[in-house]
């Protein structure tokens, strides 16, 4: 008979009031392309961390922090670096004036700043940029549907207006720079362009750029930002093919993309956005920005790389730029930050950990090269990890795992029957453990339970003499619960030779039925490892594991472990 909850159980369980929104309207565009294009390079790269990034921070970021920030962002490889909005923040004008008076800037790089249509404001930022080699001039305004009437109360001509008189106000606030050596580009920014109407968007853009008027190669950039995201990527790219294919005099305008992650496609969108016709994109590191984010560049690079694209960027060493950028914006990495987390290249399923080992193994054995291991997107020696990472041990993991910390790790390789044996007994001691099993936890399992076994037996000391033609004899004392006892023995070795002695004196018909030695370390502190496997008189198998730097030694120990287990059996 199943039981029905209570209805004080079911109290919570009322409908979401989903009629209160409404879904995002389709763009009308027939023909659309971009769903057959292909992403073969990288776009034009522009990091605002220093401004959207920052804007959106608990604590904004101190002139220390900026200028670190800044100087990851030029070692990353930026070639446009938005440094701040400094009509708005008297620190973001100081640090402008800094990089600028201090020679900061490298030639290579060009600085944008970003500006409210204001005329105030934009005879500050004109200060703040002066004596620049090259400025991206960021002008913007909202031109969202919603904003007009609810905030603004104003009609589209009037908002065009605006912005052409503002355009006019750079163009000629920043003649004098221009003459004084600075190279000026506008950046133009229709806010909430996604909440706009698009024929709108487009004639303000036209507008602006008319206005500007740019010559010879020259560009204005037009950046499309989705300031809120509020539909899926698919939109967002008929709106930048709706808009490029109506754009007068394209060719003089560079399409940057700008997008916030509101529904957790922020790059997905921009992507898509490329593939639309756009050639910048406009993010930041790991996609701090207002709200749920700006569009992260380091995934959105990553994913390019993954799929045989140079990113253009330097991301090799991730957990530099993951210190730095945690540390500016005191905003933790999450764990499984996509190519950054601390547990995104791991796995802790044996089956996946298996498949890793077997996928590395064959990369590694003369494939073409190509990167093809199962689980992992890229190899994560790529962005600074290592192999040795991606397999970690919880009560999931089976003996894959222990497998490869054993050998990844210390350099031992068990035979699967001993694996076999172990295994559960690790799954035991993390299960009662709650947590993830360290590799130093594994290891010192392994060696009381394989190596230093406790029980009876113990080798106090021996010694191995050849009595020619392939035949040795061993002395050896060993202890048996409290009593010492001398034995000795022939073979056709030293293992045969002390087995014939322990087998004499115990009474009991003890054969080698398994045996492996080889080096565990490299080095000059390198120890052998002995893996052996006695059969008993019932014709039982017991392995024991013996670890010494003289070869004898270590046979010897792992014949003891090997009897010390079969006693505790
Ligand atoms: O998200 C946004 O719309 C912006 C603009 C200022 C470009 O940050
Ligand atoms: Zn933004």
């Amino acid at each position: 008979m199943s039981i029905q909850p209570s209805d004080a159980e079911t109290a919570h369980r009322k409908v979401m009031p989903f009629q209160k929104y409404k879904p995002f309207p389709k763009i009308d565009l027939k023909d659309r392309t971009w769903p057959d294009q292909e992403i073969k390079t990288a776009p034009k790269w522009c990091s605002v961390d220093l401004r959207d990034g920052n804007q959106a921070l608990i604590e904004p970021m101190s002139p220390e922090e900026k200028q670190r920030l800044y100087d990851l962002l030029v070692d990353v490889g930026f070639k446009e670096i938005e440094v701040g909005f400094p009509a708005a923040s008297q620190t973001d004008f100081d640090f402008v004036r800094k990089i600028i008076d201090e020679d900061l800037i490298p030639s290579d790089v060009t600085i944008q700043v970003l500006c409210q249509a204001r005329e105030e404001l934009i005879k500050r930022t004109c200060e703040a940029v002066a004596g620049a080699p090259r400025v991206i001039f960021h002008l913007y305004n909202s031109t969202s549907t919603l904003q007009r009437r609810v905030v603004f109360g104003m009609s589209q001509e009037e908002i065009i207006k605006l912005a052409t008189d503002a355009t006019e106000i750079v163009k000629a606030n920043t003649r004098e720079l221009v003459a004084s050596g600075t190279e000026v580009v506008l950046e133009y920014s229709p806010e909430s362009f996604t909440a706009t109407e698009m024929d709108f968007a487009v004639d303000i853009c036209a507008a602006v750029m008319a206005v500007w008027a740019p010559t010879g190669d020259e560009k204005v950039i037009l950046n499309l930002p989705s300031t809120v995201e509020m539909a899926t990527p698919n939109i967002y790219a008929d709106q930048i093919e709706y808009f490029i294919k109506r754009l007068p005099n394209r060719d003089q305008a560079i399409i940057s993309l700008h997008t916030h992650n509101d529904r957790g496609t922020g790059v997905a969108a921009s992507e898509l956005g490329l593939m639309a016709g756009a050639e910048r994109i406009e993010g930041t590191l790991f996609g701090n920005g207002e709200r749920t984010g700006n569009c992260d560049v380091i995934t959105m690079a990553m994913n390019l790389f993954s799929q045989g694209v140079d990113p253009e960027l330097y991301l090799s060493d991730m957990p530099r730029i993951v210190e730095v950028s945690e540390s500016c914006t005191k905003i933790p990495i999450h764990v499984r930050q996509p190519y950054a987390g601390d547990l995104v290249f791991t796995a802790f399923s044996g089956s996946h950990q298996d498949a890793i080992r077997k996928g590395m193994a064959y990369v590694e054995s003369g494939s073409d090269g190509a990167w093809e291991v199962p689980y992992l997107p890229i190899d994560p020696a790529d962005v600074g990890g290592s192999y040795r990472e991606t397999v970690r041990v919880n009560s999931q993991s089976g003996k894959g795992g222990v497998a490869f910390i054993l050998e990844n790790y210390f350099g031992v390789h068990l035979p699967r029957e001993l694996l076999v044996e172990l295994s559960p007994i690790i799954q035991r001691v993390s299960e009662q453990d709650g947590g993830e099993l360290k590799a130093d936890m594994i290891w010192s399992t392994f060696v009381s339970e394989m190596v230093e076994v406790p029980g009876p037996y113990q080798l106090l000391s021996y010694e191995v003499k050849s009595t020619g033609a392939d035949r040795e004899t061993c002395q050896a004392v060993i202890k048996i619960s409290e009593s010492e006892m001398q034995i000795s023995g022939e073979g056709s070795g030293p293992i045969d030779a002390f087995v014939a002695a322990l087998s004499q004196s115990i009474n009991e018909a003890l054969n080698v039925v398994d045996y492996q030695e080889y080096a565990m370390n490299e080095g000059s502190n390198a120890k052998a490892i002995s893996i052996i496997a006695l059969s008993d008189g019932e014709g039982q198998k017991h392995f024991g594991v013996g670890i010494s730097a003289n070869t004898t030694t270590a046979s010897f120990n792992s014949i003891i472990a090997a009897l010390n287990r079969k006693w505790r059996q």
